[in-house]
C-alpha cells in the first residue's frame, strides 16, 4: 500500500484516480483548489468507494502552502499532479496566467518535494505535444513540434523541467500523455462537469441532446479522412485512471527503466467526429442536432495512439471501447440534469 499525493484530485481525471488507487489498496490524499471543480465531488468519491480521502483546499501556486503541505505529508510515496488550468482557448486569451498556474504550481511542487525526499512524479501531459504527426498511430518517439497555443507549451515545457529536474538523481517521473479523456464513473456518481459552455467534442454532444444546446457544430467535413471528419483517439476515463495507478506503482516499485519515461494514454483507435456521433445516437437511441460549419482553427486532421509502449512496457491497456464510454457519458449527462 502507498500513500499518494493526488493534486486536483477532485476535478475530471483526478477523481477516477483517487477511486483506482483506492480499489487498489492505496491512500489518497486529495488537494485542490476549487477552481474548477466542487466538493460535491468528494462525497462522490466517498459514496463509491466507501472510503473518504484527507482532503485539503489549497492552491498550489502558493509557495509556502505546497511546503507546509509536504512537511506535514513528508510520508507520502508520490505524487500524481492534475492540478492545472486546460483550456486552448483561454490560454491564448491569458497566457501568463497559463504559465503561472501550470508552471508555477509544478516548480513549487517539485522543490518541496525535492525539500522532502518525496521521489515519485507523474505528470499529465498530452497527445497535443506531438500538433500534426506525420506518422500515425503516434509513438512516443514521434517528435514534439512548437506548441500551437500556451496551454499546450506548459505540457510541454513541464515535461523538460522533468527531463532535468530527474538528472539530479533525486526524483523520478513519467508524463502520462493523454489522448482526449472522455466518459464518466459507470456509477454515474462522479463525471465532467465543464465550466460553461464545453469546448470538447462529447461533452458538447451530451449537453445538445438533453436539451442544453441547440445544436453542435461539427467543425469541418473537409478533412483528408474517411468522411472529412477529424480522427481522434477517445479514451475512457476510467482506464485512463488506472493507467495513473500503474504507472505511480511503476515508480513506487522502483520498475522504472530511466528517471524519466513517457507514456502514450489511448486506445489505439481512431474515430471520426461523425463516427462518435453515430455511437452517441446507438447508445442512446436519441438522433443529434448538428450541422457541419467551418474548420476550427488549430485543429489537426488525425492522431490516434501507438499503445504498444504503454502495453508492452508500462503494462497497461485501455480495455473500454467508444460506444462505453458514450454510454457513461450520456448516463452522467441524464443524471446531472434530472
Ligand atoms: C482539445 C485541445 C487539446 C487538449 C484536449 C483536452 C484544441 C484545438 N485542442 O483536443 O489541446 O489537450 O482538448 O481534452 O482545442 N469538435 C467538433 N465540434 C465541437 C467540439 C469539437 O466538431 O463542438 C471536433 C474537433 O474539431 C475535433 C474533435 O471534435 O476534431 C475533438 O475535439 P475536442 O474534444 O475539442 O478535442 P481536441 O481538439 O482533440
Amino acid at each position: 500500500m502507498a500513500k499518494i499525493l493526488v493534486t486536483g484530485g477532485l476535478g475530471f481525471i483526478g477523481s477516477h484516480t483517487v477511486i483506482e488507487l483506492q480499489k487498489a489498496g492505496h491512500e489518497a490524499v486529495i488537494v485542490d483548489n476549487l477552481d474548477n471543480s466542487s466538493l460535491d465531488v468528494l462525497d462522490g468519491i466517498t459514496a463509491i468507494s466507501a472510503i473518504k480521502p484527507s482532503f485539503e483546499k489549497l492552491d498550489l501556486r502558493l509557495k509556502s502552502a505546497v511546503e507546509n503541505l509536504l512537511q506535514r505529508h513528508s510520508d507520502i510515496d508520490g505524487i500524481i499532479h492534475f492540478a492545472a488550468y486546460k483550456a486552448v482557448g483561454e490560454s491564448v486569451e491569458k497566457p501568463l496566467a497559463y504559465y503561472e498556474n501550470n508552471i508555477g504550481s509544478l516548480v513549487n511542487l517539485l522543490q518541496a518535494a525535492e525539500q522532502n525526499q518525496i521521489k515519485n512524479f507523474i505528470f499529465s501531459s498530452s497527445c497535443t505535444v506531438y500538433g500534426e504527426a506525420k506518422e500515425l498511430p503516434i509513438s512516443e518517439d514521434s517528435p514534439v513540434v512548437p506548441a500551437e497555443s500556451p496551454y499546450g507549451n506548459t505540457k510541454q515545457i513541464g515535461e523538460e523541467i522533468l527531463v532535468d529536474t530527474t538528472k539530479g538523481g533525486k526524483l523520478n517521473a513519467i508524463a502520462l500523455r493523454y489522448f482526449n479523456p472522455i466518459g464518466a464513473h459507470e456509477s454515474a456518481i462522479i463525471g465532467e462537469l465543464p465550466a460553461g459552455v464545453p469546448q470538447n467534442l462529447v461533452p458538447y454532444i451530451t449537453q445538445t441532446a438533453i436539451g442544453l444546446r441547440q445544436q453542435l457544430s461539427v467543425y469541418g467535413d473537409d478533412y483528408p479522412t474517411r468522411d472529412g471528419t477529424c480522427i481522434r483517439d477517445y479514451i475512457h476515463v476510467v482506464d485512463l485512471a488506472k493507467a495513473h495507478v500503474t504507472a505511480v506503482e511503476r515508480l513506487v516499485e522502483q520498475k522504472n527503466n530511466q528517471a524519466f519515461e513517457v507514456f502514450n494514454l489511448g486506445t489505439g483507435t481512431g474515430s471520426t467526429v461523425l463516427e462518435v456521433i453515430k455511437s452517441f445516437e446507438k447508445i442512446s437511441g436519441e438522433s443529434l442536432n448538428y450541422q457541419i460549419v467551418a474548420r476550427r482553427e488549430g485543429d489537426v486532421t488525425a492522431a490516434y495512439a501507438n499503445t504498444t509502449k504503454a502495453n508492452n512496457v508500462l503494462g497497461w491497456k485501455a480495455e473500454k471501447n467508444l460506444d462505453e464510454a458514450m454510454t457513461d457519458a450520456w448516463r452522467w449527462e441524464q443524471k446531472i440534469r434530472n
